[in-house]
């Protein structure tokens, strides 16, 4: 039997937020214990305030929990065995440094830090062995408690894709046009007036995340530092009106030319993630790619919950001499496995490692 780990949400009110409280009211290993907002809110019961908008709606007491105020000494005093960071990142890049120093381990879908390379930029299935520069982290920074980072939603969605890809031709170079939904901007992100009949051909910072957190997370461990790979990466990122799930159409340059598109479409869905073989992480789907063969598919509304929001799926795969390699539509969920879904897979690989 595997102990209970007591954990607690930070922002947990939030669209990322209201995601790690649905999976964390009935995770068998993690035991939720505490739940903070921003001052505001601070004090009031959760159901009383949180603007609850995601499909999943927990049965459980958590409503009836106070919220607590953010501050860093009182959480690290509360010896958490995680705590689950979903806050701004101006907000994160205060706290979560001086929490990480007096000893709290976070995950935390904040963006600060992520390039850091002494902090882990975690896909699981990508490159859990990036895992263990948390140590480095410990050691350089002196600091009791650790940071480790879930990436940028669309970034985990396509490294995912482009991970068995990558290992079975060599990627070189990939271009990106995304169709993002409106939950990746957050409760209060972008309004229906803006959204509605629209899309917006711009998401501030997205475009520069996609391109340098993806050469992080394809890249290699050389003693304890991560090198990043020299993958190229172009993106153009767009915010559609959907709710949930991003979808990507991916253009990938190839060392070696693929046999036929067969043989690209069972590399993919023959992924297992073996970095995690044997690990039996709760949260960790059993097929971490998906493929469709319609030529209609993925689709967001159809699609986003496979393999309970953790899988990515891929369609339309076709070979294309033009890209020099392949072509193929990508679709993710952008709160579960683009932030706390995956949040919590990397906070179980961290415990099965040795880290919590
Ligand atoms: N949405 C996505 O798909 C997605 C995907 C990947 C990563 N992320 C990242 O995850 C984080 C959360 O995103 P989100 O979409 O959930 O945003 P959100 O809906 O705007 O939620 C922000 C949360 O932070 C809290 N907060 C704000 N200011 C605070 C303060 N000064 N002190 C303490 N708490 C404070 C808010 O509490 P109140 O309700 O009390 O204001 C709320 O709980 C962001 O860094 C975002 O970039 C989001």
């Amino acid at each position: 039997m595997v102990e209970t780990l007591r954990v607690a949400i930070l922002g947990a009110t939030g669209l990322v937020g209201q995601r790690f409280v649905s999976i964390l009211s009935h995770h068998p290993w993690f035991s939720l214990e505490a739940l903070y907002s921003s001052p505001e809110k601070a004090g009031a019961r959760y159901g009383d305030v949180v603007e609850w908008a995601i499909d999943d709606r927990p049965d459980s007491w958590i409503w009836r929990v106070k919220l607590r105020k953010l501050d860093p000494e009182a959480v690290a005093g509360e010896k958490f065995d995680v705590v689950f960071s979903a806050l701004p990142s101006e907000v994160a890049s205060k706290v979560e440094p001086v929490m990480a120093r007096m000893g709290v381990r976070i995950v935390s879908n904040a963006s600060n830090l992520r390039m850091d390379p002494d902090v882990p930029l975690l896909n699981p299935e990508v490159n859990a062995e990036h895992a263990s520069i948390a140590e480095t982290q410990i050691a350089s920074r002196g600091w009791r408690g650790w940071v480790a980072k879930v990436p940028n939603c669309t970034t985990a969605i396509l490294t995912l894709a482009l991970k068995p890809l990558h290992d079975e031709y060599g990627v070189k170079r990939v271009l990106v046009a995304t169709m993002q939904a409106v939950s990746g901007a957050g409760l209060r992100g972008v309004s229906a007036v803006q959204i509605t009949d629209n899309i917006i051909p711009y998401i501030r910072g997205e475009e520069e995340k996609v391109e340098r957190e993806s050469r992080k997370i394809l890249g290699g461990l050389e003693e304890g530092k991560i090198t990043l790979s020299p993958i190229q990466v172009s993106a153009t990122t767009t915010r559609v009106p959907v709710l949930d799930g991003h979808l990507e159409a991916v253009f990938a340059e190839l060392e070696e030319e693929p046999g036929s598109r067969g043989e690209v479409e069972r590399v993919l869905e023959e992924f297992r993630g073996n970095k995690l073989r044997g690990l039996n992480l709760p949260s960790a789907p059993e097929r971490p790619i998906v493929v469709r063969r319609e030529h209609d598919r993925p689709q967001p509304r159809l699609d986003r919950m496979e393999g309970g929001g953790m899988s990515v799926v891929v369609g339309r795969v076709r070979l294309d001499p033009v890209a020099g390699g392949v072509k193929m539509v990508v679709l993710g969920h952008n709160t579960i496995r683009g932030a706390a879904g995956n949040g919590v897979l990397i906070a179980e690989l961290m415990h099965r490692l040795g880290y919590l």
